[in-house]
């Protein structure tokens, strides 16, 4: 990817705009294609994200007015039925070449299909391993796209912190690429991304399902009632958070840290259901950040339009249009 971004880094006249959403959304299908199922889904990158991408706007289309119900044959539900059949194409295709190589290669996909009940010793039917392997997809790739989209845009507007990013990343790599030694010591570049996290928590707004009768503060929550739980409202909310619209990485600090109630912040939810790729996800952002800034600078276009379109993730509506610029060009 950073070859290919050098043809717009040299452009005449100081660099051609790049869609930076859609590069990181690119890029992290690839990279949850290849840590889990072995396969370069490079060429079908962008079928895959356009299908995805209609699935994501009809199904927060219906989110949001959740009528006629989607069995329904409106145009809606029509094109969104289309739309999950690429996706499960795509799906079918990973499970039926592995099934036909027959082989273990020790990934997950190779677990899945080998994975016996303790207690009945059967494997997992057609439709568990294909939601396993969809859930893995769409769970692993848009959620870390977003916040790196997010991140670089951020670290594009605060050049003090974008400074001691640079700084950090020349004292522990020292030009060279960063590998997994590294990581532990990205401490700076970790509370870069968790504040970004907070600002910009991908998942903006989750659900529970109450099993019981219960009583929160006085509101009376009847059993099976949904509670909406937002991390995007907690994690702006001035009880917590001294001045909570600032992008203020230190805040992350283990001394400022430490008084904090932990769930103020929580961009990977909690208990039961925590995200299981919670530490992957970590790991994967400050490699591909510290990847990123080892070779280029981001630059938001002059005059790009920056907001947010609350779907199942927290995009960037117009996309992220930047400039690059080699590092070694820039001060
Ligand atoms: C910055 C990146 C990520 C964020 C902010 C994020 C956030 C979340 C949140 C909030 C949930 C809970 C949703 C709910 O309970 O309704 C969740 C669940 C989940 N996440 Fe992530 N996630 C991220 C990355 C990943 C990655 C990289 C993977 C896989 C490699 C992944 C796989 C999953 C799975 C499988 C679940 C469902 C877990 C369960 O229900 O037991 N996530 N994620």
């Amino acid at each position: 990817m950073l070859n290919r971004w050098q043809d717009f880094a040299e452009h005449e006249g100081g660099g051609q705009p790049l869609d930076i959403a859609a590069e990181m959304y690119q890029l992290t299908l690839c990279i949850v294609g290849k840590t889990l199922f072995n396969i370069d889904l490079r060429d079908g990158a962008s079928d895959f994200e356009q299908a995805f991408l209609r699935v994501n706007r009809l199904y927060a289309e219906y989110f949001y007015a959740p009528f006629p119900p989607l069995n329904v044959p409106i145009p809606r539900n029509r094109r969104l039925q289309a739309a999950i059949r690429s996706l499960n194409e795509v799906v079918d295709t990973i499970i039926n070449e592995r099934r036909r190589q027959n082989r273990d290669k020790g990934d997950l996909l190779s677990m899945l299909l080998m994975a016996r009940d303790e207690e009945t010793g059967q494997g997992m039917n057609e439709q568990q391993v294909h939601d396993e392997v969809m859930t893995m997809l769409m769970a692993g790739h848009e959620t870390v796209a977003t916040s790196l989209t997010w991140t670089l845009y951020l670290l594009s507007q605060h050049p003090d912190v974008e400074q001691r990013f640079h700084v950090e990343l020349d004292e522990v790599l020292g030009g060279n690429m960063p590998t997994v030694e590294h990581i532990a010591k990205l401490s700076y570049t970790q509370m870069v991304f968790e504040e970004a996290l907070r600002l910009y928590p991908p998942a903006w707004l989750f659900g529970r399902k109450a099993i019981a009768d219960d009583e929160i503060r006085g509101y009376h929550i009847p059993a099976n009632s949904m509670i909406f739980i937002s991390p995007y409202c907690t994690h702006r909310h001035p009880a917590f958070w001294e001045s909570p619209e600032v992008f203020d990485p230190e805040r992350f600090s283990p001394e400022r840290s430490v008084n904090r109630p932990s769930f103020a912040y929580f961009p990977f939810a909690g208990g039961p259901r925590l995200c299981i790729g919670n530490i992957f996800a970590m790991m994967e952002a400050k490699l591909v950040l510290a990847t990123i800034a080892q070779r280029y600078r981001l630059r938001l276009l002059p005059g790009h339009p920056v907001e947010y379109e609350a779907m199942l993730n927290l995009r960037p509506r117009h996309g992220m249009l930047m400039t690059l610029q080699h590092k070694s060009s820039t001060p």
